[in-house]
């Protein structure tokens, strides 16, 4: 696991790079624009956040930790979405399209991580989130010519990934620092949360990921094989630490 300076350093050294090339041109045709138009305005909207409850939760858990470089390292890795947002918003405004202001999806998101002001639960929303997020921009990819959408695709897609080496990091400590029981709770609830997640991102975006060429058992498959390089892998040890704490107890 990487500590948390390594991650001002990486987050830091990460947003100097600029890997858009903002002088091309747009080229995004009629019939793309009628199958990605919608999503990409909600996605451009969830990208877009001023941060301030998960940066309430992650001051909460670096106290704990007393690892205040955890909140530097949170507040970078909040720059790093905003700029996500600001690239698919300008975008947005040069091929002359509203950057939207509410939607359904993202309500309900909102809604709901506002009800927890707990890191865990900001942690397997990220890596849930970000797992769908990685799909959704290789599809968006595929499913346009245009080079100036593909870059900004590229770039998200290259932060993602370290996104979630990020947070899935986060999620193991915080896992780590369990009982048993609890591990065995919560790794139930981070399973039921991530596919449940996984259902309503489709339906929210199917459109999109069709025109990308990927289908629902695609999809799924996909979804399941992230699952299990993130939240499975925390799971070998908790059938034997249930057994063990139960054993203790007897
Ligand atoms: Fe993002
Ligand atoms: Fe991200």
């Amino acid at each position: 696991m990487h500590n948390s300076s390594y991650w001002i350093n990486y987050f830091s050294q990460n947003l100097t790079k600029k890997r858009i090339d903002w002088s091309i041109h747009p080229m995004l045709t009629t019939e793309e624009k009628r199958e990605i138009l919608k999503s990409l305005q909600a996605w451009q909207l969830g990208e877009t956040s001023d941060g301030a409850n998960l940066i309430s939760a992650a001051t909460k858990h670096a106290k704990q930790l007393n690892d205040p470089d955890y909140i530097a390292a949170i507040r970078l890795f909040i720059q790093e979405e905003q700029k996500h947002g600001e690239n698919l918003g300008k975008y947005l405004d040069v091929i002359g399209e509203e950057r939207i202001k509410k939607n359904w999806g993202d309500s309900l998101f909102r809604k709901f991580r506002g009800l927890n002001r707990q890191m865990e639960f900001w942690t397997i929303a990220v890596i849930t989130v970000e797992s769908a997020a990685q799909l959704f921009y290789q599809c968006l990819k595929e499913a346009t010519n245009c080079s100036l959408l593909k870059q900004i695709c590229t770039d998200i897609l290259i932060d993602e990934a370290a996104h979630i080496t990020f947070q899935t990091e986060r999620l193991s400590l915080i896992y780590r620092h369990k009982n048993p029981v609890w591990r065995f709770v919560a790794y139930h609830a981070y399973t039921c949360f991530y596919f449940s997640t996984t259902m309503v991102v489709w339906l929210a975006h199917r459109r999109l990921f069709k025109a990308g060429n990927l289908q629902f058992s695609g999809y799924l498959y996909k979804m399941n094989l992230k699952f299990r390089k993130t939240i499975k892998k925390l799971k070998p040890d908790q059938v034997k630490d249930v057994i063990l704490s139960k054993s203790v107890q007897v």
